[in-house]
């Protein structure tokens, strides 16, 4: 029975030094010498033979891949790839980034490798959007995975709840890996009835993926979306309302040439939810 694509990609929030798998993939920078976050912590936990091996790779181009062995972390290889570093998303970002994790994959297949684990590349200190970053992981994980048997699980690790969700919302968006608890459209008014079928949650799930696309799509970071996200919850009568809550203000956003980090007045949200009445 072959096991679906989306089967063979899982969502974890944790360190990725402790991962037991194959290879984890390292954001490093081109140096390949070190720095913070996930570089850093790779390498205070791999040890100092790392970074001898490292020093003999020559660096790292944007983009392209290098392995070396994983020392004293349980993985048994380390796969260091450099993101871009994020200037607005007109300087070739995104391919660069799809490079990443395909370059990355490619390695592990060639060492026959079964099990590889990601960090959120470039989206710390190289300021990458995450929910645009997510997507493009997911998309580029997947299109690998349709096309090479070979890797049979790829685990992104998350550091931190936010980007939990917004992995596994991307993973939903664009692998329809639906919830199995999937409710039928329902009519009901009062949060009693919504609650008791589960169809809230279904919402809250629905919404916090189309957000996700909204944010991914006009590369911009809503900072009250947590706010946003309840609002359009409390208001929505069921699945189909909350998809023209968020159709308008996908409109909105793009009408007003919304760019960066934007909190959606509240007024705009009064008065999508007004115009978009059940
Ligand atoms: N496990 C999993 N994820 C982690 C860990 C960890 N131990 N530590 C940090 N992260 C997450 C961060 O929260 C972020 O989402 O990894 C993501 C990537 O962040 P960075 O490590 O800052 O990597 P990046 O944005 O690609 O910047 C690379 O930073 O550390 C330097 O030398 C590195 O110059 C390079 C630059």
């Amino acid at each position: 029975m072959p096991v679906r694509i989306v089967d063979r990609i899982s969502v974890v929030e944790g360190d990725i030094t402790q991962q037991q798998v194959d290879a984890i993939v390292n954001a490093a920078n081109q140096t390949l010498l070190g720095g913070g976050g996930v570089d850093g912590a790779i390498h205070r936990a791999a040890g100092p033979e790392l970074l001898e091996e490292c020093r003999s790779l020559g660096g790292c181009r944007t983009g392209e891949a290098k392995i070396t062995k994983g020392y004293r972390l349980p993985a048994g290889y380390i796969i260091h790839t450099v993101g871009p570093v994020w200037s607005g998303g007109l300087a070739g970002e995104d391919e660069l980034l799809a490079s990443c994790y395909r370059k990355s994959l490619m390695l592990a297949e060639s060492h026959d490798m079964k099990t590889i684990a990601f960090p959120a590349i470039s989206t710390g200190a190289y300021g990458f959007p995450l929910a645009r970053a997510t997507l493009i992981a997911v998309r580029t994980v997947l299109e690998f995975l349709s096309q090479s048997p070979g890797i049979e699980q790829v685990v992104f690790v998350c550091h931190g709840d936010r980007a939990f969700r917004i992995y596994n919302d991307a993973l939903r968006t664009l692998a329809g890996k639906d919830s199995p608890s999937r409710q039928p459209e329902m009519s009901t008014s009062t949060s009693e009835d919504r609650e008791s079928s589960g169809i809230s949650g279904e919402i809250r799930r629905q919404v916090d993926g189309q957000l996700l696309m909204i944010e991914s799509v006009h590369g911009i970071r809503i900072v009250n979306r947590d706010r946003l996200l309840d609002k359009i919850i409390d208001a929505a009568r069921d699945t189909g309302h909350a998809s023209r809550i968020t159709a308008a203000l996908n409109s909105w956003v793009a009408v007003n040439g919304i760019t960066g980090d934007a909190e959606i007045p509240a007024e705009v949200i009064r008065r999508i939810l007004a115009r978009t009445g059940p």
